[in-house]
This record gives structure tokens, sequence and C-alpha cells, in this order.
């Protein structure tokens, strides 16, 4: 057995929540982000950055709650090199055991000369005095020079000197728009470990995008020249093409230790496939059947030749098992006669961590949908547990739905709502019987919405598996997206698009309510306060 030295840890950062929500059409509300923090704490993550708190009041929100809740990971919360975002920052992750401001500031040419129209000059001043000042809030401050691996090299060891002169503790080599390479990037870690003389008072974090699909090699090959820390996702959530894969950094470091000289890390890899599953339920966003590690074909041999070997010796054709990524063979299949103790100790063994109300109520969902289908397998429960985090409380609730279709018959929808006490009835045609509910929808609620993307997937298997419709409405204030699931894939739509409006309802009123003090201030102007006299910049990372 190999020995586990502490100099070749590597920290797992995990972005789930900050970069992995950017992707588009995945939203997490309040009570899924907790929910998801609690699984990366379960995984045992080194770091959760749980989200932008200046840039929403329900990002302000969710990071708190997160740096109340959830214990074992540090929290971090991300923040431009704005006196005020990183005084928001610091108030957001302030009640976490361990918390960290994680300040950024792009370096590259483009970004200099595009974006920021700022001289290297004034981003050296401005990345220091910003690192300063969140070292005067937190004693543990990360600096991300955005678009790295395009900054000219000379530029960005200059830059990290400053960072960590300043008292970042991580510097973090972000891989923006994902352009580089292998050799190149692992050879950039290199050069900065040549380079810098401080560097070895900080650690090396990098944090590599998608879009050449080599996030997860450049990950490795900067691992193999040096980075301690890997800021990754969960299924590769991310900007655009996504970030490097969490499930796949790590198993390949535990496949292959001496490939990358005897690199290890913290996480439970027992807990990633329950982790990925719940991730892909609650964001929306699949995982498709070929992905590395967590796809439903990972560990599947369909070949006559591969399928003999394997009887023969597992290790002719499979260089994981599947049960060290949490895939036992012996999911528990519920039903209508399994009782609330086998309901709630199935969900604590996926690590769904509900109150006893929610329970309560998610057990009364699993009844119902018993009723409606045999087998209730895992998928189906953590689209139960999903559906009970969905909203806390709706304004709009369906009560009935009765849709007429066929070949030869104009589609038409009667739905009813109930809000609070008024209950609203309507009918109305429509092209098929999901338009005319929705229509029936918007008529009843006065709120106009265009759907703008509809998906279906099936839950679980069976032909009484239920389907999954996921919407993205634009409101044209907001556009919003909601998932409902039913084994009536019409109830799904219609429950999935009045989410929707729930959502634009509710946040309508949290603008008004969340506003945290220092935003309110934001607003009015007090950005001018800062001593780092930095005008707002319209950048998001
Ligand atoms: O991709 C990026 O550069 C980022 C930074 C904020 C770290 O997400
Ligand atoms: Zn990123």
């Amino acid at each position: 057995m190999t020995v586990k030295k502490k100099k070749d840890r590597v920290l797992i950062f995990d972005t789930t929540l900050r970069d992995g929500e950017q992707s588009p059409g995945a939203s997490l509300n309040h009570r899924e982000k907790l929910e998801i923090a609690h699984q990366l704490a379960r995984l045992k993550v080194d770091v959760i950055e749980a989200g932008f708190p200046v840039a929403s009041p329900g990002d302000f929100k969710a990071v708190q709650a997160i740096s109340e809740a959830v214990k074992g990971p540090t929290v971090a919360g991300l923040a431009r090199c704005v006196k005020k975002d990183i005084e928001v920052c610091a108030e957001a992750v302030g009640a976490a055991e361990k918390s960290r401001i994680h300040v950024f500031l792009a370096t590259s040419e483009i970004h200099r000369k595009y974006k920021l129209r700022k001289a290297r000059s004034e981003i050296l001043k401005l990345a220091s005095t910003s690192v300063a000042y969140a070292r005067t809030l937190c004693p543990d401050v990360e600096f991300s020079p955005e678009d790295a691996s395009r900054t000219e090299r000379d530029f960005l060891a200059e830059v990290v000197e400053a960072a960590i002169d300043a008292g970042a503790t991580t510097i973090n080599i972000p891989d923006t728009v994902g352009f580089a390479v292998p050799s190149e990037f692992g050879g950039l870690i290199a050069y900065l470990f040549d380079t810098v003389p401080n560097i070895n008072n900080a650690i090396i974090n990098v944090h590599c995008h998608n879009d050449l699909g080599l996030a997860v090699a450049n990950s490795l090959a900067a691992v193999q020249n040096g980075a301690r820390g890997i800021e990754c996702t969960i299924n590769g959530l991310g900007e655009r093409a996504g970030n490097a894969a969490l499930e796949e950094i790590v198993m390949a470091l535990r496949t292959r230790p001496e490939e990358f000289g005897g690199a290890w890390t913290g996480v439970k890899s027992e807990h990633l496939f329950g982790v990925s599953r719940l991730v892909s339920r609650l964001t929306g966003m699949s995982v498709q059947r070929n992905k590395a590690v967590v796809g439903a074909n990972a560990f599947a041999h369909e070949s006559g030749v591969h399928q003999d070997g394997m009887l023969k010796n597992r290790s002719t054709y499979e260089i994981m098992r599947p049960e060290d990524i949490g895939i036992d063979g012996t999911e528990l299949v519920l039903g209508k006669h399994s009782g609330r103790h086998a309901f709630a100790n199935q969900m604590t063994r996926m690590g769904i961590t509900l109150s006893d109300s929610e329970l309560e109520a998610a057990y009364d969902r699993f009844i119902a949908l018993a009723d409606k289908k045999k087998h209730i397998y895992d998928d189906d429960l953590v689209m139960i547990a999903r559906e009970q985090m969905a909203e806390v409380s709706p304004v709009y609730m369906l009560e009935y739905l009765h849709v007429s279709t066929g070949t030869d018959t104009v589609p038409t929808a009667t739905v009813r709502i109930r809000k609070g006490t008024d209950v609203l009835q309507d009918a109305a045609c429509g092209d098929g019987p999901i338009d005319a509910a929705l229509k029936t929808i918007d008529r009843m609620t006065g709120i106009q919405g265009t759907l703008i993307d509809f998906s279906l997937q099936a839950i679980s298997v069976g032909k009484d598996a239920m389907g999954e419709v996921s919407v993205r409405v634009d409101f044209g204030e907001a556009t919003i997206s909601a998932k409902s699931a039913s084994t009536d894939i019409v109830e799904a739509g219609t429950k999935a698009y009045l989410s929707c409006v729930n959502r634009l309802l509710s946040e309508r009123n949290g603008d008004k309510e969340a506003v945290p003090k220092n935003k309110a201030a934001r607003r009015k102007g007090g950005m001018n306060a800062s001593p780092m006299k930095a005008a707002p910049t319209k950048e998001s990372p």
C-alpha cells in the first residue's frame, strides 16, 4: 500500500454552487443549494464555493445559510476586486467554521484592453490592494488572475508575486476560456514555480474550463507540475462547456497515483455516484450515458468478448470498481407497502437531509406516487425529495387539470388553481394539450410567459416511469427554469410552468426583503467610498 504524504495531498475545491450554477439552464433554489452543500461536505471536499454573494440577494442568503449550517469544508464566496463586493462576501461567509474570500481580477491583455480598460500597473495595484483588504476581513484569501492562461507569462508571474505579498493564501490559475492544452498548461504551472520567488507561501490551485474538452487533462497536468488544489464541479457543470468534472479528477488520481507522484485527495469516492445523481436531478442537467465515471454506461459491458473476460476476471476490462464510486448493485426498491421507517432509511442512505416535517410531507408524496407506480427506485426518491425542497410557499397551486386531445380534436385544457383562499378556473384551446394548459394559466394569473425550452426525461425505468419536464420561461423581466415530475407528462409540464410563475413572484418579493445591508449601500452609490478607488465593472466571472 502506498503511503499518502501530506505534501502530495490535492485539495478539492468544489464550485458546483457558483460556476456550476452559471451553466445555462441550471438554476437552484435556496433549499436545493443547501442540500447539495450538505452532500459535498459528506463527500469530504476541502472547499465549497457557495456563490457570488454580491450578485443577488438570493446568492447572498444561500452563501450565508451554507456558512451557518454546513460543517467540515471551508466555505468560500467569490468577489470582484471591489471594496463592497469583498465586504458583502466577508459578511456572507462570516459564520462558517472556516471561511474564505475568493477575489478575482482579469489579467490578460484582451481583458485589460477591452473589458477593464486598465494598464498593467493598475491591475497590479488593484490586485494587491484588494487582497490586502480582504485579508483584513478574513485570514483565508484566494486570488484568481482571470484568463491567466492567456496572460503574458512575465506579467502573470508579477501579479501572482504581488498577490502573495499582499496576503493571498491560495493563488488560483484559471484557464477561463478553456484555451490551454495539457503540455502548455502544465508548463505554465512549472514556469510559475520556477519564477515566482514567494510561490511556496501559497497553495496553487487551478480552475480549468472545458471548451476544448481538456479541463480534466489540463488540471491533471497542473498537478504533475506542482498544483495542489483543483477547482472542479460535480458532473463537470459550469459556464459554457463546463468546468473540470470532480468525479473524473478524483478517480484519475485514485486509479493512477503513480502518474501523479502519489498525489491523493481526501474525497470519499463511494459517495460520488449519489452526489452526481442528486446534482443532476436538482439542476435538471442530465448526465450523458457514456460520461466517464458516473454515466449510466460507465460500468456496462456490452460486447460478448468483454463479458466473457469480465466473467473470467473483472480486471480484464474494469479499471475501477463500481462500488468505489457508490454503485453497489443493491438498490433497494420500495413500494406502497413500505413504511415510513424504510422510506426514511433510504433517504438517509442516499445522504438526503430532510427535517422531520419535510420527511413527513415527502412520505405523503411517496405514498401518492406508489399508488400510481409499483416500484419506487432511488431516482424516484431523489425526485420526491427535490419536489419537497422546490417551493417553500407557492403562490399558485394546481388543483385540477383536465385535457382533451387526439388526432381529430382541438386540444383543450381546463385548469383550476388556488391562490390562498381564492380558487380560479378557466379553459383554453391550444396547439397541443400543454400549450392549452399554459395559455389558461397565463390568463388566470395575468402573467405572460414565453416557453423557451421544454425537455422531457424519463426517471428510473419501466413503462410506468415518471416523466420529468424541465422548462425555461421568459417573463421579460426574468428568465426562470423549473422542473416537475409526474407519471403524466402534461401534468408535469403544467406544474413546472406554474413553478416558474411562483418563482417569479417570490423573486419579486425576495428582492424587496433580502437585500443585505452592504448591498443596499452599494445601490445608493456607497461604492465610491472604496479605499481601492475601484469603479464597479460590469464583469461577471
Ligand atoms: O473561469 C474563471 O476564471 C472563474 C474565476 C472567477 C475563477 O470562474
Ligand atoms: Zn470559471
